[in-house]
């Protein structure tokens, strides 16, 4: 049985990968609630620190929703596609407190830059290329894309990747500050890899708050100042702030349970 995705536990960190190479990782139904519930279970696992998704193959992180899914649809089944997709994948994915990172190791175009840009920060390979080539085939990027690509890149320069469909470069990407980095294909998920161990020293639940505090920053009608110092007054009140300051009173290196 070939499944849509594998998802393998590691020292604290889960890497779950998208596994349908022969159609370049498209998003079909079935991939994204399997993605749905590998998240889901990794965000749970106390054991898992730090989520790294990517794509099967050497050629695509994810070449975006399977079109062949879609194309009968019509407006009230479309736009039913798309509010599933944010609920299960896209701000399911935002709003975890484990910190998930996407290594985009070759095209993320459509719903695959879209879920790239739904984990936390992205690395690239230097292969990838990435778009929102949505209006190419008559629709607008439906999973977030109008959103989060001006939230990286800036208005502009979204407006023109959106409005041009095209493909920038992961060279491209880092000058625009859509990924933080760009490395040889073979070193990606090492490189991923080390930074997920440099974030696994420190406390989960005070990251899991600052997750929450950068994404209330965001979201319209939220006070993302006021959900700051909600959050860092929660903190207090956590074993791992306990441990953080006492380790650093005792000259010691911190033990986090992430309670
Ligand atoms: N949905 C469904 N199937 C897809 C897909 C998608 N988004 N992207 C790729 N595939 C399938 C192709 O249909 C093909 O399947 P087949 O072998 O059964 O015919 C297979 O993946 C390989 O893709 P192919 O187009 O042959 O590879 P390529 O190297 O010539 O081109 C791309 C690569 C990424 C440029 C091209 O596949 C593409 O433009 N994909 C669609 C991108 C897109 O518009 N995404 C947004 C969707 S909203």
């Amino acid at each position: 049985m070939i499944f849509n995705i594998l998802s393998e536990f590691q020292d604290g960190i889960t890497t779950i990968t998208i596994n349908r190479p022969t159609k370049l990782n498209a998003l079909n139904r079935d991939t994204i609630n399997e993605l749905h519930r590998a998240f889901k279970a990794a965000d749970k696992d106390k054991e898992t620190r730090v989520i790294i998704v990517t794509g099967s193959g050497e050629k695509a992180f994810v070449a975006g929703a399977d079109i062949s899914e879609f194309s009968n649809f019509d407006e009230s089944k479309g736009a039913k596609l798309a509010a599933k997709g944010h609920e299960l994948l896209f701000d399911f994915v935002e709003n975890l407190s484990t910190p998930v990172i996407a290594a985009v190791n070759g095209f993320a175009l459509g719903g695959g830059l879209e879920l790239a840009m739904a984990c936390h920060f992205r690395v690239a390979s230097e292969n990838a290329k990435m778009g929102l080539p949505e209006v190419s085939l008559g629709v607008i990027p439906g999973y977030g894309g109008t959103q989060r690509l001006p939230q990286l890149v800036g208005k502009g320069r979204a407006m023109e990747m959106i409005m041009t469909a095209g493909m920038i470069t992961a060279e491209q990407a880092l000058n625009y500050g859509l990924v933080n980095h760009v490395v040889p294909q073979s070193e990606l998920l090492t490189f991923c890899g080390g930074i997920a161990n440099r974030i696994k020293k420190n406390s989960p639940k005070a990251i899991g708050e600052a997750i929450k505090s950068v994404n209330a920053g965001f979201k319209s009608g939220v006070n993302g100042y006021k959900k700051e110092i909600k959050g860092f007054g929660k903190c207090f009140g956590t074993e791992d702030f306990t441990e953080g300051t006492t380790a650093f009173l005792e000259k010691r290196k911190a033990e986090f349970t992430g309670n």
